[in-house]
This record gives structure tokens, sequence and C-alpha cells, in this order.
């Protein structure tokens, strides 16, 4: 890890924390508009433009679109596509397909992060179990955030939910902080060891993000120079929220994210 990158986490007080809620809101209102929207025969190209022309009519700007040059405004990442799948007019969804949908918003100057993954129509009983973990999985990272927590107990309580499941934790991509850019420190990973990190403190602002392979970990991007799949071509669900640290406990600044998602949890 980029040592100078984790020196300082900011602090955010009342006022700019609902300031990030409310870029957290227009997230949430895209991937519940976009989890109903993920049906067979849509293409991923129309997810893109859904998530941006909603976004931009509630007054935000989509924060990835020309992020380090990433073309799109929404990462689509079908199946073993893990992250970073980038939006094609030629991508069709289809039944039993494992969608994950990540946007972030820019308002006001203020971003948030949110990730969810839906399956379109009726998907298998093994990939059902994949996204009912891994959304429990960033359920337990969230519920370790708290004032004194370390981020490793936040990656500790991630790993032990995924790999108790029998699934494993992608360790070449971590979560982050957010706020005033879309990436800013700590690098929050999704494994531990407990006790080990940066001190979270009141204030602090994590997109926390448990990407959850049904196989090996491994992963690799493809030639396109974003898109990252499992090594051995099994499942891949991510899911994500912004979370505030707060002297009350972790706030979800995301939420709602999930819709109506199809998917039980
Ligand atoms: N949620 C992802 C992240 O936080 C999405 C980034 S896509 C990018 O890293 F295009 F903006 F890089
Ligand atoms: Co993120």
């Amino acid at each position: 890890m980029d040592v100078a990158a984790q020196a300082r986490i900011a602090r955010r007080d009342r006022a700019e924390i609902e300031r990030i809620r409310e870029a957290g809101r227009v997230v949430a209102a895209v991937l519940s508009e976009l989890g109903t929207a993920a049906v067979p025969g849509v293409s991923t190209a129309e997810l893109d433009r859904l998530a941006r022309a909603r976004a931009e009519a509630m007054g935000a700007r989509p924060a990835f679109l020309g992020y380090r040059g990433y073309p799109a405004s929404l990462c689509v990442s079908v199946n073993d596509e893990v992250i970073h799948g980038i939006p094609s007019a030629r991508r069709l969804l289809r039944e039993g397909d494992l969608v994950g949908l990540d946007f972030g918003a820019v308002l006001a100057g203020w971003y948030a992060d949110a990730a969810v993954t839906v399956a379109v129509g009726r998907a298998s009983a093994e990939a059902e179990r994949l996204v009912a973990v891994t959304r429990r999985a960033l359920a337990q990272g969230i519920a370790a955030a708290w004032p004194g927590a370390r981020v490793g107990d936040v990656g500790a309580a991630v790993e032990a939910c995924a790999e108790g499941a029998g699934f494993s934790v992608v360790r070449d991509f971590v979560g982050h902080g957010v706020g005033r850019r879309l990436h800013e420190p700590p690098q929050v990973p999704n494994y531990g060891p407990p006790g080990t990190g940066p001190e979270l403190g009141e204030g602090m602002v994590l997109a926390i993000e448990p990407m959850v392979n049904a196989g090996t970990a491994q992963v690799r991007v493809l030639a396109d120079g974003w898109t990252a799949v499992t090594a051995d071509g099994r499942s891949s669900a991510h899911f994500e929220h912004t979370v505030a640290v707060t002297a009350g406990g972790p706030e979800v600044l995301t939420a709602g994210a999930e819709g109506v998602s199809p998917v039980a949890g």
C-alpha cells in the first residue's frame, strides 16, 4: 500500500456527511432503477445510458465517466466479470446472468459510490447463494465500522463471512475513502487481519466493496485495460455502500441502492 496515500484520512462534519448522503441518494435511485431494468435482451450500454440520464435529471454527474480514462458512466460486470465491465451495445443480458452494477455520482462537489449484484430472471442456486453471501459480507463489514476499530477489522468481518460460506475474497481490488474525490485514503481491503491498518474515527467516510468469487480469488484484467474477470471463469458478485463512521455507529449513505432486487438476501 502507498504509505503517503494512507497518511491522512479526512473527517467530515455532520453537514458534510449530509452532502455525501445527498449524492448517495442519487446513486441509490440509479441502482434501484437499473436493478429493475436488468431484464433479458437489454444491452449493458442501455443501462449505462439510463444511469447517466437518471443522475443528470437529479442534478448530479456520473463520477466514473472519464475517470482515469474510463469510457462510461456505469460499470456492468456479468457472471465471471468481477468489476469494471465496460458497457456495450453488443452485450445483451440473458436469463440467469449475474449482473454487477456499480455507479458513482458527484453532486455539488461531493461523491458517493455503491454497487449491487442482481440476477436476470432466475439464476442458479449457487449464483443466488453467492449474491446473498456477498450482500451479507458487506453488511458485516459495515457493522464493524465503528470509531476505534481498525480498517483490518472491517476486512476481517467481510472475509470471515465470505470464506465461511466457502467462497473466496478478491484481493487485487479494495474499497476506499470517498467524499471530495472518488478515491481517497484509506484503502479498505476485504480481508484482515483484524486489529491492523488505520484506526477509524468519527467522520471518516468509506466505500466498502466486497468482491466475492465462487471459485478462485485470482482475477485477471482483459485487454480492454479495465474488465477484471475471474481466473477460473466462475461467477463473481460485488456489493458496495458508502458508509460514514459516526459516534452512533456506521451510517449507510447509499441506502436503498438495492431497490426491489429480485434476489432475496
Ligand atoms: N466502485 C468502483 C471503485 O470505486 C468503480 C470505479 S470505476 C472507474 O473503484 F471507472 F471509475 F474507475
Ligand atoms: Co468504489
